[in-house]
């Protein structure tokens, strides 16, 4: 039943289609990051004609991405009107090859985040949509595997279902964790490697202003092979708002959160930490990147009401020993655990946070930035510590469980015992 009435709904919001065809096209296949090793980013601009601006109550994927090719899609939005043209290679790898103003101003605002494994239909809340722009840019970008064939085209496709009237909340999403291309370093052989990120309160207190609070309605976390657990943690480790365990690589479906939602406000400060494994790892450590045999940390949040221009909040490792993360070694495993020692004691951490961050090509660094130093961090004494925490508060719950249903069984005895006894309630 409440399928049908869902279905009925969405065929009466159809009014407009977006239909993107993304085709891979033969000289592409030609060059370097198509040899059958890597995986590769390709981006199509598709400029919105609309007159008017629109909110959508949702959106589907209708093909491509079930193929097993494809290894995630993001949709983002330009951050300005300027009949930009690109279809091509992209992300950081080949940001040399993308029309400087497509890189800088398309490849920050992320509006849809899909990955793996994800649903390929989704709702906002009731009285939320996401807004676009009358006549705005988006940059549809691609991440396919090695293992697509040659010559191979996939079209994709993108239905939006725009809302009647304007809700009364606009839904902003928010990534988190670091850039694909960040120092991360992860030694062979090792059992539990963590790699913490922060969305820092400085940025928080700064886009949060006016006792602004966001209420976060889905989330979903972004990493690679290696990864098997992501926690997202609200102030610390004071409060978990996800624990994603085990995490499962070709199941990165997005966590829906129920109400109340959880909230964050200018006085809070987020860690996004991903955990990995390298037990399957003898030769070779393993290097942050875009390909599915590199690793990465994110997290796209789904809130409203939406901040504008806030589209990231990350940090970047920068360790003082950078020597260390290098492969050319005869690893051991005395070797893999110094090295993950060093790695995790790491203090220092670069923060980037806005809607202004953008690559410099020619230096190779990323403008706007600020180094902060966070408190190390003892991984082991708070899992431990949150161990024990759960084990007090479900006794708690199910002593108090026990009680209930005791009271309750003799409250009822009791009832129907004076019901027999022809009393009155
Ligand atoms: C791909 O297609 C082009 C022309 O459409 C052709 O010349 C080329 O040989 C094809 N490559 C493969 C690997 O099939
Ligand atoms: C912000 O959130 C924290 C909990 O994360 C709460 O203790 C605090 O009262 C909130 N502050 C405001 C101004 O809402
Ligand atoms: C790279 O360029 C930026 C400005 O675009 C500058 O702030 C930074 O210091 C430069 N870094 C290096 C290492 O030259
Ligand atoms: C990028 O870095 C170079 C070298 O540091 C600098 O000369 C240039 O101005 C930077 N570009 C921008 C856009 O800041």
């Amino acid at each position: 039943m409440f399928l049908r009435i869902h279905i009925i709904s969405v065929s009466f919001f159809i009014g407009y289609v977006l239909s993107e065809d993304i085709l891979l096209p033969s000289f592409i296949m030609d060059t370097q990051p198509l040899s059958a090793q890597s995986s590769f980013y390709l981006c199509h601009l598709h400029q919105l004609k609309n007159s008017n601006d629109l909110f959508l109550q949702g959106y589907n994927i209708i093909n491509g991405a079930h193929t097993g090719h494809v290894h995630h899609l993001l949709l983002y939005e330009c951050s300005i009107k300027d009949n930009l043209i690109y279809s091509g290679l992209c992300g950081i790898y080949n940001a040399r090859l993308m029309p400087s103003s497509v890189y800088r101003y398309c490849q920050t605002r992320i509006i849809i985040a899909w990955a793996r494994g994800g649903q390929l239909n989704y709702d906002y809340p009731i009285k939320t949509g996401l807004k676009m722009i009358s006549s705005t840019q988006l940059l549809l970008e691609v991440h396919f595997e090695p293992s697509i064939p040659h010559n191979h085209s996939i079209g994709i496709q993108l239905r939006f279902y725009p809302l009647n009237e304007k809700p009364q909340y606009e839904v902003g999403v928010l990534t988190l964790g670091t850039l694909a291309n960040s120092p991360l370093f992860l030694p062979p052989s090792l059992n539990t490697i963590s790699f913490p990120t922060y969305c820092f309160n400085d940025c928080l207190k700064g886009f949060l202003k006016n006792n602004l609070v966001i209420n976060m309605f889905s989330i979903l976390v972004h990493a690679h092979q290696r990864a098997t657990r992501i926690i997202l943690e609200k102030n610390n480790n004071f409060d978990r708002l996800i624990d994603q365990n085990p995490f499962k690589f070709h199941q990165q479906e997005m966590i829906y959160f129920h109400k109340p939602y959880p909230q964050i406000n200018s006085t809070n400060e987020l860690s996004l930490i991903c955990y990995y494994s390298t037990q399957n790892d003898h030769l070779k450590g393993i290097y942050g990147g875009y390909d599915s045999n590199n690793e990465m940390c994110q997290a796209f949040i789904y809130y409203y009401p939406k901040v504008e221009s806030f589209p990231l909040c990350l940090s970047l490792p920068v360790y003082k020993n950078k020597h260390l993360m290098n492969n050319k070694r005869n690893w051991t495993n005395k070797l893999s655990l110094f090295i993950k020692d060093e790695l995790e004691s790491n203090i220092n951490h670069l923060s980037l946070c806005g809607d202004n961050i953008y690559f410099n090509q020619s230096n190779k660094t990323m403008l706007q930035t600020k180094l902060y130093q966070r408190s190390m961090k003892n991984f082991k004494q708070y899992s431990y510590v949150y161990l024990r925490f759960s084990s007090i508060f479900y006794t708690t719950i199910t002593s108090i469980l026990l009680i209930s249903i005791i009271y309750c069984y003799l409250i009822i005895n009791k009832c129907l015992h004076s019901f027999s006894n022809g009393g009155t309630l």
